[in-house]
């Protein structure tokens, strides 16, 4: 008997989503393929960016994102425009509300971010932490893949984010850059934001990271450190200066790993309806 592969056994194999990264700067989307294939994790085409509107308040970031989402439905190979859809934010995210606004407008805090969207995009829509999309991203498809224990992903950029992975299992809104470290809030010190604005050496950033690292690996015992974040792309300039004894490595998905984390979020949360 002759087997054929079917269009839809194909794409069964790597599902498409999109994923939405709302970040201070740019808001990025891309078609991402799930699944276990050879090539999930990836970006089926070029991601597509637009400047995040400033001031940065719902009603623009919404029609924002409905423009990413059309320029994405338009491609070959999208999703049905009624497909669910994940977007990534940079705050906390409990029941698609946002609960916190530390590197974004205060007027944020208590919008329901899953209602807003979906009405703007009149489709399901899974809002999370962006740090944990990241934290989702790196452990199924990144360098915490196959790892057991817990993985800690912790991404340098405006402020620092946490996403707290057990057994390749999501605990959800990790704030690990609101720790209270030496009288302030960890990421006012230690993101890669504060490196910039204090005109850091690496040497002198190091020391910051090391004093954050060794509390966070003194409180939590992880099994693998993974840095994301903008500054995961030279990470010789300072993960070699750490000393810890729970070994750190940089991020795999790199710019991606929100978009792609984003999708998966989105695509777990259906099948977990089903
Ligand atoms: C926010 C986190 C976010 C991180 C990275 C922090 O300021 O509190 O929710 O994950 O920045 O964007």
């Amino acid at each position: 008997m002759t087997t054929h592969t079917t269009t839809a056994q194909r794409s069964s194999k790597h599902p498409t989503t999109i994923g939405i990264d709302v970040g201070g700067t740019g808001m990025k989307g891309g078609l991402v393929r799930l699944g276990s294939g050879p090539k999930s994790g990836t970006l089926r085409g070029d991601r597509f960016r637009i400047p995040t509107p400033q001031p940065a308040m719902a009603e623009p970031v919404a029609a924002t994102l409905a423009a990413i989402t059309a320029e994405l439905d338009a491609r070959d190979k999208a999703p049905a425009p009624t497909a669910p859809l994940g977007v990534c934010f940079p705050s906390i995210v409990k029941d698609g509300v946002c609960l916190s606004a530390n590197n974004i407008d205060p007027s944020w805090i208590g919008t329901d971010l899953k209602a807003a969207f979906e009405e703007h995009l009149r489709r399901p829509v899974r809002v999370v932490n962006d740090a944990d999309a990241a934290g989702l991203a790196e452990a199924r498809y990144g360098a915490g893949r196959g790892v057991s224990g817990l993985v800690l992903v912790i991404t340098l950029g405006t402020g620092i984010g946490g996403a707290m992975v057990h057994d390749g299992v999501l605990v959800p809104n990790f704030e690990v850059g609101s720790l209270e470290l030496d009288g302030v809030m960890a990421e006012t010190r230690a993101s890669a934001k504060a490196r910039e604005r204090e005109d850091l050496s690496w040497a002198e950033y190091a020391q910051r990271l090391q004093r954050f690292f060794s509390h966070v690996e003194h409180v939590f015992s992880p099994d693998l450190f993974i840095v994301g974040g903008g500054i995961s792309k030279r990470p010789d300039d300072y993960l070699p200066l750490l000393s810890l004894r729970t070994p750190i490595v940089p991020a795999q998905l790199r710019n991606n790993a929100g978009i792609v984390g984003a999708a998966l979020a989105a695509h777990d949360s259906l099948a977990d309806a089903r």
